[in-house]
Parts: structure tokens; C-alpha cells; sequence
């Protein structure tokens, strides 16, 4: 294959998160996502790989996870697929497990794996429902942070990050399991953090507002099939819908060293959603200030 001049690989890989561009910004570094083989997860991977780490993608969707893992290699980067359930003990043990056997070790674990739920009434909300999303969203990340952490240190520290969610902060992004497990999510990595202290693992969650990914594709498909494209994202100072794009970004930096001194944080990434009250402006003022 004939190689791509090193101006014409960087401005392609900017881009193109499945041109990979090396030494990245996680080169040397091993690190592990979860729900890897759709929307944010699937994004991060390929930038982690892009960036330069060795990646361990997991997912209970095999068929797509063995895609994402071609994806990456074909742009030049290591990814190995294991397909495997995120609220399993036993799953996330042996993906840590096979990280040491593998690689050696490990810098990085994105626990990412999640579940809406979808929309249930309060009064019909059954226990079984809470247990699922929790075990999955909650008890997940615990499990990965627990044993990931102790090969983290033993590698000479490294970076952990959860995918909560601006339903973690305020009501009316999600169901009440799904915020609860997403506000319980923020206090685990402020927890984690302080319990780690002195391990040089840092902590920290992202919480996206409303991204276009697997898990958001009926709302997005409703709303273009309305002609109402308008509304996506439109409470936002941004005024737009984010991309699972747009979330890879920020994790990869707080994967990298150039975070090194954020910790037990949780950072919004939603245009600007949770900075604001809900209110929409006169649209006699609209009209007047897009006239300036
Ligand atoms: N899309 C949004 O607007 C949004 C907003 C805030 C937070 N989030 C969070 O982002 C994370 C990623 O979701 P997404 O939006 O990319 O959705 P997605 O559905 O595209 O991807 C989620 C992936 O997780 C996998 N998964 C689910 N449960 C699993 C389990 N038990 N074990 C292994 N894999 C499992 C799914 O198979 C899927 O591939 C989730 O934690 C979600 O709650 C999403």
C-alpha cells in the first residue's frame, strides 16, 4: 500500500476516525470499552485505536462488534472483540484477564455499556425493570472500574471513564431508573476516585445530552419522518443534536495524559442543555435578533 504523506494522513484522520494516524495521542496505551459495537462506544474505540492504543471491545451484539473490530484494523489499528455481558462479574474479570495475557497490561477502561430502559410510567415501573437497568448501567461500571483498576495501577496508573448522561443531573432525559442509575453513576466516579486515591488512576464521567446513536434512532427516525428535524437538539444553546462524534472527542482526552489533572468529574457534553433553564424565546425577539 503506498503510504500516505504524513500532512495528507493528519488532515484524513481528523476527519475520519477510521484513518488512522500514528504515534497518536494513546499510543503505547491498552484500554478496554464496552458496548463498543454501536453510538458512543463504537466511536471511542475507533478514535482510541486511531490515537494509537490496543483496544478490547466488548459488546453483547456480536455481529456488530465483530465489525467494529474489522473496521479498526483495516484503518491500521489492534482491536480484539470479546462478545460478553457488562453486568457480568465474571465477563468484565475475564476481559481484564485478557488484557495482562495479551498486552501486558492496561492504561484505560470505558465503561460505556448502557440501557434506556425506554419509557415506562413510574406506576408501572416493575422491580425487575430497576434491577436490569441498574445492573447494567450501575453495578456495570462498578465491575469494570473494581477490576480494571488493579491492572490500571499495576501498569503505573492510567485513566477511567463512565458514560453517564445529563439525565444524571436533571429530570426529563429519561425514565427514573434510567436517571437513577445515571446519578448513581456520577457519585461511583466521585467515590472511586477518592477511594483510588494515591493509585494514580483517575475517575471521571462523561454526560452526554441527546446524541444520534442506536439508542436514540426511533426518536430521530420519528422526528424526521414528522419533517420536525427542527426540534432535534433545538433546547440547546448549540441548537443542534449531538454526535456520537462529538462524545468520542471529550473521552479520548480524559483517557490521555493531557487530562492528567482531572478527576472524580463529571463533564456535560450536550451544546450547552444543562447550562440552561427550559425556555423558549418570544418569537417576535427571535425574528428581531436573527435580523441583527
Ligand atoms: N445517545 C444518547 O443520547 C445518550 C445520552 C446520554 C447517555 N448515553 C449513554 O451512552 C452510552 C452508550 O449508548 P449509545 O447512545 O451509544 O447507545 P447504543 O445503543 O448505540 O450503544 C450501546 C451499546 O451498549 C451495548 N450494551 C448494552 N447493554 C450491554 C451489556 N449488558 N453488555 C454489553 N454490551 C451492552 C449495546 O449492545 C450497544 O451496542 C450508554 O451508557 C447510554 O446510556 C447516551
Amino acid at each position: 500500500m503506498a503510504r500516505m504523506s504524513s500532512a495528507t494522513r493528519s488532515e484524513k484522520s481528523s476527519q475520519d476516525p477510521t484513518q488512522s494516524a500514528a504515534p497518536g495521542r494513546l499510543a503505547g496505551k491498552r484500554a478496554i470499552v464496552t458496548g463498543a459495537a454501536s453510538g458512543i462506544g463504537r466511536a471511542s474505540a475507533l478514535r482510541f485505536a486511531q490515537e494509537g492504543a490496543r483496544v478490547l471491545i466488548v459488546d453483547r451484539e456480536e455481529s456488530a462488534l465483530t465489525q467494529v473490530q474489522k473496521d479498526i484494523e483495516a484503518a491500521g489499528g489492534c482491536a480484539v472483540a470479546i462478545p460478553g455481558d457488562a453486568g457480568s462479574e465474571d465477563d468484565v474479570r475475564s476481559w481484564v484477564k485478557r488484557c495482562k495475557e495479551e498486552w501486558g497490561g492496561l492504561e484505560i477502561a470505558f465503561a460505556n455499556a448502557g440501557v434506556s430502559g425506554g419509557y415506562v410510567p413510574l406506576g408501572d415501573q416493575t422491580t425487575e425493570l430497576w434491577q436490569e437497568i441498574l445492573r447494567i448501567n450501575l453495578l456495570g461500571p462498578f465491575l469494570l472500574i473494581k477490576h480494571a483498576a488493579k491492572l490500571i495501577r499495576k501498569s503505573g496508573g492510567g485513566s477511567i471513564i463512565a458514560t453517564s448522561s445529563v439525565a444524571g443531573l436533571r429530570a426529563r432525559a429519561g425514565s427514573s431508573p434510567y436517571s437513577a442509575s445515571k446519578a448513581g453513576l456520577i457519585s461511583l466516579v466521585q467515590t472511586a476516585a477518592n477511594e483510588l486515591s494515591g493509585a494514580n488512576v483517575r475517575v471521571n464521567a462523561v454526560c452526554p445530552g441527546l446524541i444520534e446513536t442506536g439508542m436514540t434512532a426511533p426518536l430521530f427516525t420519528y422526528a424526521r419522518s414528522q419533517g420536525r428535524d427542527d426540534r432535534l437538539g433545538s433546547l440547546t444553546p448549540a441548537q443542534r443534536a449531538g454526535t456520537a462524534d462529538d462524545i468520542a472527542h471529550v473521552v479520548v482526552f480524559l483517557a490521555s495524559d493531557e487530562s492528567g489533572y482531572i478527576n472524580g468529574q463529571a463533564i456535560a457534553v450536550d451544546g450547552g442543555l444543562t447550562s440552561t433553564h427550559p425556555f423558549r424565546p418570544m418569537n417576535q425577539y427571535r425574528s428581531q435578533s436573527s435580523a441583527e
